[in-house]
């Protein structure tokens, strides 16, 4: 069996020492097609945001394995590791995560150089990618001054620079009004069916599911359910 492209096997996370010890995820087996959508679903502290940075390469599982574009990662050392998650994962938060004194074109400018430092015509990417968002009359315009959709769309355009084949994105539009998440789902849905990206939602926002290729659910840190759309 060839490895997974993006997932993990009998995962096992747990936080903390002695009495305190929190076991997060426990023995967890989960695989993410390429160029798929999935939405990762479970109540508070059933191990969603846990799981998202192991596949992130932001943490280690104290048992089993994580696969990263067909690579078992954490049998590499952690300056392969950062190689792969600068080269092949992309973060979107709740939070947008801006760089406040940045007006929008600049915030995803520094994607750009983030990822490839050699990058050149890095602002006309990133005015393409804003552009593409429909962001065009707020290139100058700094985070402050935008909506939060707006934001968002900002950090997903920031999230892409450097064309990532991975993008993990947790609860992203949990402070957005309706109009403004649906939106970031059409975007998030287009980056699997245009560019082949491999995307995966945390989301308690059931609006996601109609977008999504799968839903799976967590529940203790184990997989309660997995659901596929045919
Ligand atoms: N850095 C940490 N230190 C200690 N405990 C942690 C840490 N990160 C997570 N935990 C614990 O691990 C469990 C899973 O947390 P996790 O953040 O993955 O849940 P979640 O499903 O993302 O929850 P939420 O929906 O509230 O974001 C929880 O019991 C949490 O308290
Ligand atoms: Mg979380």
């Amino acid at each position: 069996m060839p490895n997974p492209f993006l997932g993990v096997e009998g995962a096992s996370v747990s936080f903390g020492q002695g009495e305190a010890r929190v076991c997060a995820l426990r023995d967890v087996s989960l695989t993410f097609e390429r160029g798929t959508l999935s939405l990762l679903m479970g109540p508070s502290g059933s191990g969603k945001t846990t799981l998202l940075s192991m596949l992130g390469c932001l943490l280690s599982p104290d048992e089993g394995t994580v696969f990263v574009d067909g690579v078992a990662v954490n049998g590499l050392s952690e300056a392969e590791r950062t190689v792969i998650r600068q080269k092949k994962i992309s973060f979107v938060f709740q939070a947008f995560r801006l760089f406040h004194s940045l007006s929008a074109l600049d915030n995803v400018a520094l994607g750009f150089e983030i990822r490839d430092a050699a990058a050149s015509g890095r602002k006309e990417m990133a005015r393409d990618l804003l552009l593409q968002f429909g962001l065009g009359d707020k290139l100058h315009q700094e985070p402050d001054d935008l909506s939060p959709g707006e934001k968002q769309r900002v950090a997903i355009a920031r999230a892409l620079a450097g064309n990532p084949p991975i993008l993990l994105a947790d609860e992203p539009t949990a402070s957005l009004d309706a109009e403004a998440g649906r939106n970031i789902c059409n975007i998030l849905r287009r980056q699997v069916d245009e560019h082949g990206r491999t995307v995966v939602v945390v989301s308690h926002d059931w609006r996601w599911e109609k977008f999504a290729d799968r839903t799976v659910t967590l529940c203790d840190g184990k997989v309660e359910e997995e659901v596929s759309v045919l």
